[in-house]
């Protein structure tokens, strides 16, 4: 698979076959995203796999207190969300709860939807990303490049994710869990595995800006 076909293919994709994914797979995919670039070559980036009775620890996890809010102050959107970001992310919910036929009113069909991100939406394996509270806005920036590394590299491999930021409202209980040191936190979530090609959910396609909205070219 060529690079452009790669990343014009990856989707989020956010219904999965309960297939498991060996961890030789899993290895496989982070032996070629490691090669990610960072600023320094900090790699400032860990990795937590789950997969099976740990996996579903962890949806237990969120099932047992819903409604956390531990995002702290990281969160995952800035506050009041300004144009044209606002009408974006409003965009995407809408798109999705369309193709799914679930009108606004309908709210506990939203949530139960909603809450398939703490299944992983079904997938076998679940990835945490986590990264050193002292670091700053670049190493961040550098582990969403890794992320996006992962992305590519499990697709080209048949494997599909969805990357769930969402995991942040369990930061504080997840980084217990997981036992890591203060410094450490969970910034996001990733659900891995092969995708349900029947679930209405993944026939979901999210727009881009054309160029000119958000590049311009001087000197040339
Ligand atoms: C860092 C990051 C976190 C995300 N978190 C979630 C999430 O928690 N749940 C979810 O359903 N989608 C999540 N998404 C998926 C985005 O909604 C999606 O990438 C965007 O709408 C573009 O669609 P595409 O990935 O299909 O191209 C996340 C994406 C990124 C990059």
């Amino acid at each position: 698979m060529d690079v452009s076909t790669a990343l014009k293919s990856r989707i989020s994709t956010r219904a999965f076959r309960p297939d498991p994914l060996p961890d030789g797979l899993v290895r496989d995919i982070l032996e070629v995203a490691r090669w990610a670039p960072s600023g320094g070559n900090l790699q400032p980036w860990k990795v937590i796999a789950v997969a099976g009775a740990e996996k579903d620890a962890i949806t237990a996890i969120a099932r047992a207190n819903p409604g956390a809010d531990e995002a702290g102050e990281r969160t995952v959107y800035p506050a009041n969300l300004w144009e044209p970001y606002r009408t974006r992310r409003f965009k995407i919910g809408e798109d999705m709860y369309a193709l799914l036929d679930i009108p606004r009113e309908d709210k506990p069909a939203r949530i139960r939807r909603y809450l398939e991100n703490y299944r992983f939406f079904g997938a076998p394996v679940g990835l945490f990303f986590v990264i050193d509270r002292r670091m700053g806005h670049g190493q961040w920036a550098h582990l969403g490049m890794f992320m996006q590394s992962v992305a590519l590299a499990a697709l080209e491999r048949g494997v599909a994710s969805c990357m769930q930021e969402i995991w942040v409202n369990y930061r504080e209980t997840l980084a217990r869990h997981f036992g890591l040191p203060d410094e450490e936190m969970v910034y996001c979530g990733m659900a891995l595995g092969y995708a349900d090609t029947t679930a209405p959910v993944n026939r979901l396609r999210s727009d881009r800006a054309p160029i000119d909205e958000f590049a311009s070219f001087r000197g040339f």
